[in-house]
């Protein structure tokens, strides 16, 4: 374990095992709804490894994937408050049925632009898939949560994608951050 993690809250077994099951139910909810065509869209750069092993385990559809870069925080440990969208998805998405997949929602303000960027250009529908939500944290009313890994407590948690300051998205495991790293 890295000697800045002060806590392993979820395992790399225990992420595989619920991103399986996560999987499991999407591709089950969508086939109840007679929906055999997708577009899953990974949130840069947070989601990647994430949607990577989500989309191993949605079977049974006609799945595309594309990618949309947004960022919130900066380098810094508090969200700016606003999305910048740094880059759109390349695919056409008016008229398609689209899930959009997260790797945490905290404030809430990065998926509620992306949710009002997409039904702009008309989808046919929205899903939201997120790893984590920290909703003691929201700041954004009214957003529904489709599919969602963990609900987690507010703490400093990196790994599995999830950064600080660009550092620690390659751990295969997601742990609470050592206060003493980003309090310097
Ligand atoms: C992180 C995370 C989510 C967002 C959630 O992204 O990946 O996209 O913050 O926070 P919110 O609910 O308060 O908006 P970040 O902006 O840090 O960029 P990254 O994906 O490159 O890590």
């Amino acid at each position: 374990m890295s000697k800045d993690i002060s806590q392993v809250l979820y395992s790399a077994e225990e992420l595989a095992q619920r991103v399986e099951a996560l999987g499991k139910e999407i591709s089950e909810y969508y086939k109840k709804e007679h929906i055999n065509s997708l577009l899953v869209v990974s949130v840069l750069r947070g989601s990647v490894i994430f949607f990577s092993d989500l989309i191993r385990h949605i079977d049974d559809l006609d799945l595309e994937f594309d990618f949309i870069t947004i960022s919130s925080y900066g380098s810094s440990a508090e969200t700016c408050g606003k999305a910048d969208i740094l880059n759109d998805v390349a695919e056409k998405v008016a008229g398609r049925h689209v899930l959009i997949v997260e790797d945490i929602i905290d404030t809430g303000i990065t998926m509620a632009a992306v949710v009002e960027r997409f039904l702009a250009k008309g989808v046919k529908s929205l899903k939201l898939c997120t790893l984590l939500d920290k909703p003691v944290r929201r700041k954004v009313q009214n957003l529904k949560i489709d599919f969602c890994g963990f609900e987690v407590p507010d703490q400093f948690i990196v790994g599995y994608g999830l950064d600080y300051a660009g550092r620690y998205r390659q751990l295969p495991y997601i742990g609470v951050l050592e206060p003493s790293v980003y309090k310097k």
